[in-house]
């Protein structure tokens, strides 16, 4: 990730993305003056165009709530939400969104199974004047993309990595201390992102031996889990619990998302090991309820309901033909430099959960 100046060139990125909105199916035309820079006129489409989102599986927490935020808060903004999720299958992905294509979809947005499997659907998509939006993964390899919200993917791995070695010093007394590491689908984009922010805060304190990873296993390619599926990350952990940790205590575990550090937790117990200090992503609920009990050691909250939140404020702009805000950072793809509106995510430990749910009552009632 690259940042940058932002004022001419983002109202430049801007104008772009409101004018590849202007020719899909459903339009009306509505000219706006897209701001500042001399009047740029960008069409906006009718406003209660089919918005198609497509979702790459249904298979963690955050998914299914995008799916149900999704549908909930385009029909309040008087769309018609035509969302889907692909099971983690790249073929099945595109061909969701080509069905929101023909459709006559005004916005697509992608969550992809794939990071870099959809340029040839999504040119499609482009070609047709549809306007494509990144949400939570970015997009690569493609031209064919006009913006992506997500949470910091390196910020998540620097937290990850920092809230690990805070729990080891808090739980485990003085180091040197025994750990493992574990990265996400290695598909997904975020996911390299994850490790290659965590490894910053922790390939130092491996350099110093602080932290000493038994298995010798600390290239993302050793450590990734296939399609992000927790039974694969607790069959690789009992391997290394039987391999390595025969006679030896695990301290502690880098775990990519609560999903896998949920596993990581089961196959300790199982090999008779104390509780190692595990980080996680997502603030599920079983691993809210996990924190709370002094299992795992922490989780990182990127609220769902504010991505997409931002991600509707992003398509009503379009809608308007308006200029879209600036954004906050800008991404290599491969073929582009891609916008990139970026929320922050939130470190959460026992010590703190109270405070971070205080206004989501959901998560909020697992604290007892
Ligand atoms: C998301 C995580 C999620 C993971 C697996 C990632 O791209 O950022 O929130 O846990 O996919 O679904």
């Amino acid at each position: 990730m690259k940042r940058r100046f932002i004022g001419v060139v983002a109202m430049a990125a801007a104008g772009t993305l409101a004018l590849g909105a202007c020719s899909g199916g459903g339009r009306t035309e509505a000219t706006t003056d897209a701001g500042t820079d001399g009047g740029t006129a960008a069409a906006g489409f009718a406003a209660d165009a089919v918005i198609g989102v497509a979702l790459p599986w249904l298979g963690t927490q955050n998914w299914k709530e995008a799916d149900e935020m999704f549908k909930a808060q385009l029909a309040d903004a008087g769309f018609e939400p035509l969302v889907q999720a692909a099971d983690n299958k790249v073929p099945q992905q595109q061909q969701q969104i080509e069905s929101m294509i023909e459709r006559g979809a005004a916005v697509i947005v992608v969550g992809p199974v794939d990071g870099t499997q959809l340029g040839s659907v999504l040119e499609k998509a482009a070609d047709a004047g549809i306007a494509v939006i990144g949400y939570d993964r970015l997009i690569e390899n493609t031209e064919a993309v006009d913006a992506v919200v997500q949470f910091g993917s390196i910020r998540t791995g620097e937290l990850q990595g920092q809230s690990l070695l805070d729990g080891l010093a808090e739980r485990k007394g003085e180091g040197p201390y025994n750990i493992e590491l574990f990265g996400g689908g290695p598909a997904d984009p975020n996911a390299p992102n994850f490790f290659t922010g965590a490894m910053s805060v922790l390939q130092p304190k491996i350099d110093d031996g602080t932290l000493v990873v038994v298995s010798g296993q600390t290239q993302f390619t050793q450590v990734a889990t296939p399609d992000w599926d927790n039974a694969k990350a607790q069959t690789r952990m009992d391997s290394l619990l039987s391999g390595f940790y025969s006679d030896k205590e695990i301290d502690g575990v880098l775990s990519p998302n609560d999903g896998i550090a949920r596993a990581i937790l089961t196959s300790a117990e199982q090999a008779g090991q104390d509780v190692p200090v595990v980080d996680g992503l997502d603030a599920e609920n079983e691993s809210i309820v996990s924190i709370w009990a002094g299992k795992q050691w922490s989780t990182v909250a990127k609220p769902t309901d504010l991505l997409v939140g931002k991600t509707v404020e992003l398509i009503k702009a379009l809608q308007m033909g308006e200029a879209l805000p600036a954004p906050d950072d800008t991404a290599d793809n491969g073929k582009k430099q891609v916008d990139i509106y970026q929320l922050d995510p939130v470190v959460v430990t026992k010590a703190n959960a109270q405070e971070v749910f205080a206004n989501d009552p959901g998560r909020l009632a697992l604290l007892k």
